[in-house]
């Protein structure tokens, strides 16, 4: 009998982890992983993760000219740094985040993007084997979109969580979205009191929407369900093209015998009741349809908020290191 993880990727789902500990990517050897600001301020406490910062360090010491510039310098550095080990272990591409607080302004976004990737470049990586992780702004978006017709990076569209964000996406050829499952789940409960099992799971139903849109009009973007509450989720949603499990889930997957049958397939979604839609090209209807979505506009507002909160923070240790 085959564990329930090797069952979920035998349905066609590629399995990808959050995590900034190499031991649990070598573990579970997804095929991509992830890097951003909390992951490796999580990491950063650790004493075999010490030389990653070192390195950071040593390289903006002579750069820039406060200690806040320094700091900036490094931590980006260390974005890198973090990227570079983990593929050494992963076989496929590393997600590695822009500022969060930069997702209100689409040139900033670039520009930042585009050090990263020179960054990688000078350290002998290749810019197919990275995404930009963006927030999933109006802003966010056009800059993906940039990125990813001018100066061919691929793209992960984060902190996704309507429809009217991944049509965007899709519209500007993204390489990748990662719709938030768990986030949505936690909105619902907390406003409606009510529990949800996997087959009535907002998120769960936000994704397999998305798919069959994508699947149905010939996207290419891939969709990659994230953040995830419990494993009943994540079997809900076999069959996606990719899934990001944490480690702790990943672990309870291959401890268990259950059964996966795959739930989302390509070939029955062109019969699905859906319309074509395009939102790229007008902002206005855009925002508008954003903001009428309460949860989407909450959950975005304060995931932006709390990921530039953690780079907030790990600047302030790299400061001191100047
Ligand atoms: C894309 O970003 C999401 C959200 O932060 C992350 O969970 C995921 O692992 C990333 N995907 C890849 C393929 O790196």
């Amino acid at each position: 009998m085959t564990n329930s993880l090797e069952q979920l990727k035998a349905t066609g789902t590629v399995i990808v982890t959050d995590t900034g500990e190499f031991e649990s990517i070598a573990k579970y050897k997804p095929q991509d992983a992830t890097t951003n600001p909390s992951l490796i301020l999580a990491a950063s406490k650790k004493q075999e993760y010490a030389k990653l910062i070192d390195v950071a360090i040593d390289y903006a010491k002579d750069k820039g000219s406060s200690k806040k510039e320094k700091a900036n310098i490094a931590l980006d550095r260390l974005l890198v740094e973090f990227g570079k080990k983990i593929l050494d272990i992963v076989p496929g591409r590393v997600s590695t985040e822009v500022d969060a607080r930069l997702s209100f302004d689409k040139q900033a976004t670039i520009n930042k993007a585009l050090s990263i990737i020179d960054l990688y470049e000078k350290e002998g990586i290749s810019r197919d084997r990275i995404l930009i992780k963006i927030a999933s702004t109006w802003e966010g978006i056009q800059a993906a979109r940039e990125l990813e017709e001018k100066h061919n990076i691929h793209c992960n569209l984060t902190l996704l969580f309507s429809f009217v964000q991944a049509v965007a996406c899709a519209e500007a050829k993204v390489t990748l979205i990662s719709p938030f499952v768990g986030r949505i789940l936690d909105w619902y409960k907390a406003s409606t009191g009510k529990d949800y099992d996997a087959e009535s799971d907002p998120g769960v139903l936000s994704v397999r929407q998305i798919y069959s849109y994508y699947k149905k009009f010939g996207y290419k973007t891939i969709v990659m369900g994230a953040s995830f509450r419990n494993v009943g989720e994540i079997k809900a949603l076999a069959g996606c093209d990719f899934l990001t499990v944490a480690p702790k889930l990943l672990e309870e997957l291959y401890n268990s015998q259950d059964d996966v049958p795959q739930k989302l397939d390509a070939a029955k979604a062109s019969s699905d009741d859906l319309e074509k839609v395009s939102y790229v090209d007008d902002e206005a209807q855009f925002r508008l349809l954003l903001n009428e979505d309460a949860m989407a506009t909450e959950k975005l507002a304060q995931g932006i908020r709390n990921f530039g909160k953690d780079a907030d923070t790990l600047l302030k240790e790299l400061e001191e290191r100047f």
